[in-house]
């Protein structure tokens, strides 16, 4: 079940040209179960039509504060205490503005002063007019008055500008949401997490690496960041979106990984190694191409560092948690993977079965810790991973 599932989500949207994209915001939020009502202000009807965003939300749009057919239907107060979220994007300079000064002179501004539900502003806008000094003050203004921003985003925007204000993309706004319905477990903590494959190199254009695709460790960061949480992305070369606010760094080989999480584990408080890292690496990188000339080649191996037991043999360690990727006896050598890196959890995954683990966007797991368990059966990652560090978050602060 998606965590936005049944939830009432108010969307107000001004006049900016990026309004266009709140059709396709309204459309995924609806497949993810959510209950979407439609405000706009009168700039916004000159971007995108009411009747679009009825047909895509399912009900009538609301759009004036003085209309008695539709204050009959659901009155504004009505609607400002249906709503569990508001969300408005884009949020131009003006509507800013506007709520920054507590105004109320159209339906939405009085809306979000009528309502107790968290406000989620996403501004968008010329990239000179959000650096603009009065802006600023209002985005302080708002903050302080307890709003919450999130974006814009950075880039080319519709004016030919290049900077910050373009309206982040609908699967950015959506992945910032659950936060709002999630208890905070892991509020301000520092988690470090690997995710992916590494490649070690053969020669220049040659490697060896693994089915890893990053999801479940991707799933992970996203999840730790709606539960409040700092985090530090370490991943190998994925074919995945960098999940907003987490800071990532990106590496290739197993050796990169392992220096990236050095300099980052003495200042976490949790470290999960759920990357897929290869246990060798080649022994000599050939400077040149390898050519086809002979009938067998032979590559020389050698192991790569344990990164997760490395960290987690440290005296002053984060609290570490491993995955055990395995194909048989998966409890037996979970168990015994935990023993023998030091480990707080394990988290097993049965990678014989091709529905999970590698490459899917499902997977299974069991946790062990000290002599406890608790499974998991076969859900979406994203799902299971804000299971999973509920679970931890539980478990980290009974031992701290
Ligand atoms: O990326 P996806 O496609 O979403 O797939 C997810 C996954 C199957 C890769 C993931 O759920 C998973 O099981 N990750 C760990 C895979 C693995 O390498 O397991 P392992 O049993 O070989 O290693 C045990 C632990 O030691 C892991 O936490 C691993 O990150 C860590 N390790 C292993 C070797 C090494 N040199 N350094 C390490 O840190």
């Amino acid at each position: 079940m998606s965590l936005l599932q049944n939830k009432k989500i108010l969307l107000g949207i001004s006049g900016g040209i990026a309004a266009y994209k709140c059709a396709e915001l309204t459309r995924r939020l609806v497949e993810q179960g959510a209950q979407v009502r439609v405000v706009m202000t009168p700039a916004a009807k000159a971007f995108i039509t009411p009747l679009t965003m009825q047909a895509v939300s399912g009900h009538p749009v609301s759009d004036d504060l003085l209309d008695p057919a539709a204050e009959a239907a659901m009155g504004h107060i009505e609607l400002a205490k249906w709503a569990d979220l508001i969300l408005i994007t884009p949020a131009s300079a003006d509507l800013i503005a506007r709520l920054a000064q507590g105004m109320a002179n159209d339906l939405l501004t009085t809306l979000c002063l009528a309502s107790a539900a968290p406000t989620v502003v996403s501004p968008a806008m010329n990239q000179q007019m959000w650096a603009a000094p009065a802006t600023q003050r209002n985005i302080e203004q708002l903050k302080k008055d307890g709003r919450f921003i999130i974006g814009p985003g950075v880039g080319e925007q519709a004016c030919g500008d290049v900077g910050a204000g373009r309206m982040l993309e609908p699967n950015q706004i959506i992945e910032h949401l659950p936060a709002f319905f999630l208890p905070q477990v892991l509020q301000g903590k520092k988690l470090l997490i690997t995710a992916g494959p590494t490649q070690e190199a053969i020669d220049p254009v040659r490697y060896i690496s693994n089915h890893s695709s990053g999801k479940m460790g991707y799933a992970l960061a996203s999840a730790a960041m709606q539960l409040g949480a700092l985090v530090t992305l370490v991943s190998g070369p994925t074919a995945l979106e960098k999940p907003v606010n987490c800071e990532l760094i990106a590496v290739k080989s197993a050796k990169q990984m392992l220096e990236a999480c050095q300099q980052v584990a003495h200042q976490s408080d949790i470290f999960i190694a759920c990357a897929a890292v290869a246990d060798y690496q080649v022994a000599d990188v050939a400077e040149q191409k390898i050519k086809k000339t002979q009938h067998q080649l032979n590559l020389q191996l050698t192991k790569n560092p344990d990164i997760l037991a490395s960290i987690a043999q440290q005296l002053e360690k984060p609290f570490c948690i491993g995955f055990a990727a395995e194909t048989q006896d998966v409890a037996h050598y979970a168990k015994d993977k935990m023993q023998r890196k030091n480990l707080d959890m394990i988290i097993a995954n049965d990678v014989s079965n091709q529905q999970i683990g590698f490459n899917s966007d499902q997977n299974a797991v069991t946790v062990y810790w000290q002599d406890q368990e608790q499974s998991f059966p076969a859900t979406d990652k994203k799902e299971l991973a804000v299971k999973l560090l509920q679970l931890i978050a539980k478990h980290y602060t009974q031992q701290v």
